[in-house]
């Protein structure tokens, strides 16, 4: 029987909690194994990036899954419920209006900033771990923004994120039982992954790209155009590429940057996240 969680790691200082579970799983550990940390002193990104956070600020967990009978091509899926289980965890912990936070394809959650911005509020990290042509366990990380407030924000990041504390109109942070509430949610959901069932409807219904002009950055290049939405079984973006018209799905392991870029009048012009 499956139990989230099986084990937790509390760590005061550590590299990364994704290093943690990673070795927890390596050495056996069962699913579904978390570390969770104050502080991380080399917090990963996706795509090589750095994951910054000033101690005691957010929520930084790993979780350590080993996801019988998921097939490699829907493992974007545990990160698609982690993050699902994060939003609704965090509009009620923060006590925020339902509909407050929403998803930004692939995995990041998102307020509405203004002038028609998103501001990231978290992040997550997805780590397959092979074996053959079988997926045998999977490490997803989320870090949320939870204390910040506008001073303390980088200068590199600002106007691009924002936390749970700023958008709750300065209710103090509950870590743990932000925690306590995302795994409540984590647990229905990957069970029910384990069974056979996603929940694509909500996964599709909550990205606030859809309908909107996005620019995504890949390895091959840039494509612009309006988002059409987002392909329950492969994890793909949908967009209508706008120098020829063409539809086009890009994978969730292609993209490096993905963000909203308004046409010129319409919600005040340039927006990114
Ligand atoms: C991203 O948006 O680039 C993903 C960020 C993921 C950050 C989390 S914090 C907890 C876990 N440990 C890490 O080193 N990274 C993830």
């Amino acid at each position: 029987m499956t139990r989230v969680p099986a084990r937790v790691e509390r760590l005061a200082s550590v590299d990364s909690t994704q290093r943690v579970v990673r070795e927890l799983l390596d050495a056996g550990e069962p699913e579904v194994v978390l570390a969770v940390a104050d502080h991380q002193t080399a917090g990963r990104g996706r795509h090589g990036r750095t994951w910054v956070a000033p101690p005691g600020s957010a929520l930084l967990v790993s979780a350590g899954f080993r996801p019988d009978g998921l097939a490699p091509r829907h493992g974007w899926r545990l990160g698609a419920i982690v993050a699902l289980a994060m939003l609704d965890a965090a509009e009620e912990v923060a006590g925020l209006r339902d509909g407050t936070l929403a998803l930004k394809w692939p995995n990041d959650l998102v307020a509405d900033g203004p002038d028609g911005r998103l501001l990231k509020v978290a992040g997550v990290l997805g780590e397959s771990i092979l074996d053959g042509d079988r997926l045998s366990a999977a490490v997803v990380g989320i870090g949320v923004n939870g204390s910040w407030r506008e001073a303390e924000i980088p200068a590199d990041l600002a106007g691009s994120v924002t936390s749970l504390h700023l958008l709750s109109g300065g209710r103090p942070f509950e870590r743990d039982a932000l925690l306590e509430a995302w795994l409540a949610r984590l647990e229905p959901r990957y069970l029910a992954l384990r069974s056979g069932r996603f929940d694509a409807g909500g996964w599709s219904a909550r990205q606030r790209t859809t309908g909107r002009r996005v620019e995504v950055a890949t390895a091959s290049g840039t494509v612009a155009g309006i988002a059409r939405g987002v392909d329950p079984e492969s994890g793909d973006l949908l967009l209508i590429d706008e120098t020829d018209g063409a539809a086009r799905a890009i994978g969730s392991g292609e993209v490096v940057r993905c963000r909203l870029v308004e046409l010129p009048g319409r919600r005040g012009g340039v927006a990114g996240a």
